[in-house]
């Protein structure tokens, strides 16, 4: 019913998605990626859970229906914690691959460490955080650090602005010298993470999961014997239409 030829969809909100198709782009070169930003109705971080799940179906639907999809890739933490379960019941059949922060890499790298996690207030505040916080904050300290407003910053192509340098400072000025690693639990956030690298020092490690998605995605496709090595491709749409979103997108993939 799938053919190794059907697209790898990728979704988030806006633009933020970009980071892990770059790497789903290094692990799976040949592959046709269709990239949808639902910049229309970003940021998702500041809706209500329920809010989130509804878009994030909503545009699950519209790339099925518009395109022959052999994988979704959900790239996007705060759409993964709200909806990956509705989604996964929705398309049985369809390999659906989401993104959660970091904490175990960040764990592994850093036994008995402190660790910041930086993700949007839904991430943050689901069940599915918590969970994953509780498995490994027995022997170290895990932070939550809620960053509502940076991801609007990206999404205007300010992420090397310096109101996103003051809003960094102000944010992550009491972490410093403090972390052994902050997880990046935004996919929006590694278009900043050398200014975030750059405030925190190289005591810190900041990291993020897009590069365990994309693995994950390719052991995925390679089960079902659906991994495809043609020409690649990448489309990239978004329900605002053609315009600033689409620009920035294509910008950040290069
Ligand atoms: N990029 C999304 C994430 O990984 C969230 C961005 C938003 O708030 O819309 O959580």
């Amino acid at each position: 019913m799938y053919s190794k030829t059907d697209y790898i969809a990728v979704f988030d909100s806006g633009v933020g998605g970009i980071s892990v198709l770059r790497q789903l782009r290094k692990v799976l070169p040949g592959e046709r990626f269709v990239y949808y930003g639902d910049s229309a109705n970003a940021p998702y971080g500041n809706r209500s859970t329920e809010e989130v799940r509804s878009l994030t179906l909503a545009a699950a639907e519209r790339i099925v229906t518009d395109f022959p999809v052999k994988a979704l890739v959900v790239a996007c933490n705060t759409a993964t914690a709200a909806a990956i379960e509705d989604l996964r019941a929705q398309y049985a059949d369809l390999i659906v691959v989401g993104i959660e922060p970091a904490v175990k890499l960040a764990a592994d790298h850093h036994p008995g460490g402190n660790i910041g996690v930086m993700a949007t207030r839904v991430t943050l505040r689901e069940e599915k955080f918590d969970i994953l916080m509780n498995r490994f904050n027995s022997d170290r300290s895990i932070y939550k650090i809620p960053a509502p407003g940076l991801v609007e910053l990206i999404e205007q192509g300010k992420g090397d602005s310096e109101e996103a340098q003051i809003f960094l400072k102000e944010l992550l000025t009491p972490y410093i010298g403090k972390l052994d690693a902050l997880v990046l639990g935004c996919t929006h956030y590694p278009f900043v993470k050398h200014n975030i690298q750059a405030l925190l020092g190289p005591g810190t490690e900041v990291l993020h999961g897009g590069e365990g998605t994309a693995r994950e995605t390719k052991r995925r496709l390679a089960e079902r014997g659906l991994l495809h090595d043609g020409e690649g491709e990448v489309l990239v749409i978004s329900s605002a239409g053609e315009g600033a979103m689409t620009e920035l997108a294509r910008r950040l993939l290069k």
